[in-house]
This record gives structure tokens, sequence and C-alpha cells, in this order.
């Protein structure tokens, strides 16, 4: 077989001479579950924006676009730096060596979430880190290979925002050392809504965040959550503040993403929140996974909870766990398919056995599950398309 397959890429490189070295760029495959349809650029043509500049002009404008990017693009001192008086939380206990300190943002230092013995400090922090640019409607926003990296700020999909795809990319460095750093990837009031193969890393906030507003149709997936830090919440060199799913009508898909090297909310659920956990894996997390609050739905099926202290921290919303074959059975009804036993490797207990809200998978375009597995980890995040 070595010798067909050498011949199609010798094809494919002479195909790429003949255009001018031009590769030709696009979207690879469609989405799974919740947000299948989403079409983000649909057939615009595919650009790479010049500058900075450019690239937050063809985000945020009302133009169907293709946005690709091949290289870096550093937004780190592009709006200055600011400083101001921020805290050290109680949390740290490990300052100058692993710890977080924080913005104080919507006073958080000052209504008691910093925690008792929290004490005011002196923050300075690159300013354009701390606001995600507000896309507009119909975008896809690709990157080449692994080369595509958005530096030092997020992307906010809000105020009916809507049919977005943000594949194969690297979101990294929002002021990792504070609390309210920035957000890489922040939904709120959008809906269809795909984000696939994006590594995020070194974040201050949250990775990705659906906040309170409907975000309706959301597919989350083969993304690489890299909890990885120098600035650790929990002083321990993992990210706590990971993933957090607390809209008002969602519907989130997750599925096939590797979440590594975090310490808890990965995620926490709440809201009005549907969330469908297929074939992901979590590694390496000395706190909790899922963290399910009041009015979370979660099925959590195929997945893998390898080195994972907690996998469900608690639940006061509704959790399937898929605890058994024959428990899994029920899922047949609603999402046209048996759940797959959840996979666990020195890890706690996931439990969870509510099944009253699987009625509001019906009708839905669910993803397809298969048996769990840990070689997610090497088709997840930026560069394995
Ligand atoms: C997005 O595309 C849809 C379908 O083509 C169109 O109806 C809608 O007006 C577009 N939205 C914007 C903001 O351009």
């Amino acid at each position: 077989m070595k010798f067909p397959i050498f011949a199609l890429s010798n094809a494919i490189a002479a195909n790429a001479a003949a255009l001018g070295a031009r590769a030709t760029y696009a979207v690879v495959g469609k989405p799974e579950g919740f947000a299948s349809g989403t079409t983000g650029g649909g057939s615009a043509t595919c650009a790479i924006p010049s500058s900075v500049a450019e690239l937050k002009t063809w985000l945020t404008d009302s133009t169907a676009r293709c946005i690709v990017l091949d290289k870096e693009y550093n937004f780190k001192g592009t709006e200055g730096t600011t400083t101001e008086t921020g805290c050290r939380p109680a949390s740290n206990t490990c300052p100058g060596n692993g710890g977080q300190d924080a913005i104080n943002k919507a006073s958080w230092c000052d209504n008691g979430n910093a925690g008792a013995g929290a004490t005011k400090i002196s923050v300075t922090y690159d300013t354009a880190g701390v606001s995600g640019i507000n896309m507009g409607s119909n975008k896809s926003l690709i990157g080449v290979g692994s080369k595509g990296v958005l530096r030092g700020k997020g992307l906010r999909i809000a105020n009916g925002a809507k049919n977005i795809i943000i594949q194969n990319i690297h979101i990294t460095e929002l002021n990792p050392q504070y609390i309210w750093g920035g957000d890489a990837i922040t939904v709120d009031g959008a809906d269809l809504v795909w984000v696939d193969h994006v590594k995020v890393s070194l974040i201050g906030r949250q990775m990705f965040v659906a906040g309170n507003g409907a975000s309706n149709r959301v597919t989350l997936s083969n993304n690489e959550f890299d909890g990885s830090t120098s600035w650790s919440a929990t002083c321990d060199g993992r990210h706590y503040w990971a993933i957090y799913l607390t809209g008002s009508q969602d519907l989130i898909t997750m599925k096939g993403n590797y979440i590594h090297h975090t310490s808890g909310r990965s995620p926490k659920v709440g809201g009005n929140s549907l969330v469908h956990a297929v074939n992901n894996y979590w590694y390496s997390n000395t706190g909790h996974a899922f963290d399910n609050g009041a009015g979370g739905m979660v099925v959590a099926e195929g997945n893998v909870f390898q080195n994972v202290a907690t996998p469900l921290l608690a639940n006061s919303g509704q959790f399937f766990g898929s605890p058994s074959t024959s428990a899994n059975a029920v899922c047949s009804s609603y999402l046209g398919h048996a759940c797959q036993l959840n996979a666990f490797g020195s890890s706690g207990a996931l439990g969870g056995t509510d099944t009253g809200f699987l009625t509001n998978f019906a009708g839905k375009s669910i993803a397809s599950a298969a048996t769990a597995s840990s070689s997610i980890a090497s088709t997840a995040g930026v560069g394995k398309i």
C-alpha cells in the first residue's frame, strides 16, 4: 500500500505547484451533535488577514467570511497595559511560587469570593486579554497546520451572533497569572457554534464559557484543553477554571475532547444546559471534572477518566453517568443508541443515575458514541486534521 500513497502525495504536491503553491483552504468535515448544520462562512472565499487589525475587522463585521490564520496573530500590547488594585486570594497559598493572583473584576476581590485572608495587591496585566473579540455571524475561522495562533486575546460570540465555526487554531496567553485575566472562547446569546480541533492553553480564566444568555446549539469537538500552567489557583501546576456551561437555554455536545492538567470546573454545568459529553478523555485532574449545579442536565458516556480525583463533584441537577450495560439501554429511546460505559483508571467514581431528563434529547441531532478510548490524546487539538 505504500506506493499508491506516495504517488497520491506526489500528485497533491504537483497540483499545489500548478496553483502557484497557493493552497486551497476550507473547513474540514461537518459538525456532529447539537450544532450539526453549522456552516460558518459557507462558500465565502477563504482569505488570510494581513494584520491583527484586519483580523479583528473581519471577525467583527457582518460579512460572511472564511478567515485563515497561517501564522501567529499577537494581540499582546495592542491595547496597552493596565495597573490597578487586585488581590492575592486565599487560594494562593504559594505566592511567587506557582500561584494565581486575581484582577478585581466584578468586585471579585471585595465580595467574599477571594476568601478569608485575601490581601489587596497591585496587578499589571495586558489589557487586550481581558475582553474577547466580538464575532459577527456567518464566520469560519480556520488555521493552517498548527500555525494558526491567537495570542493574547480570545473570541466572544454573543448578542445574537450565530453560525460560527472555529477550527484548528491555538488560543493562548491571556494573562494566565491572573484570575479574570481573560476567557479564550465566550458564548453568551448565540446559536450554531462549532469549535473543533482548537487548542486552548495558558488562560487567566475560562478556556470555554457559555454564559448566561441562551446559546442554543453548540458543539465542542476534538479540542485540547491544556491546563498546564505556572500560575495555578490550586498551586499544583494545573488550571482550575476550564469549562463553564451555565447558559439559560443551551444544548452542548462535547465529543472527542482532551481535557488535561486541570484541577476543577472541567466543566461546571448549570443554568438550563443540556450537555452530551461523549468520548472525551480527562487526564491528570487533581480536583473535579464535572460540577453539576441546579438546572444542569448531563449525559456522560464513553469517556475516559484517567488520574481524575473527582469525576463528579456534586449533582444538584440531573446526571446520567452511564453506570452499567443494563442501565445504559434506556438511552436508545432518546439518543438513538445505547449509552456507552465510561472507563476509569486511578480515578474516583462518576455516579449519576438520573434518567427523567433524557426526553430532552428526543428529536435533536445527537452525536454518535464509540467505546471509551484514550487515543483521543493524539487526535484532539490543533494540527491534527
Ligand atoms: C447569515 O447568513 C444567513 C444565511 O445566508 C443570512 O440569512 C443572515 O442574514 C446572515 N447574517 C448576517 C449577519 O449577515
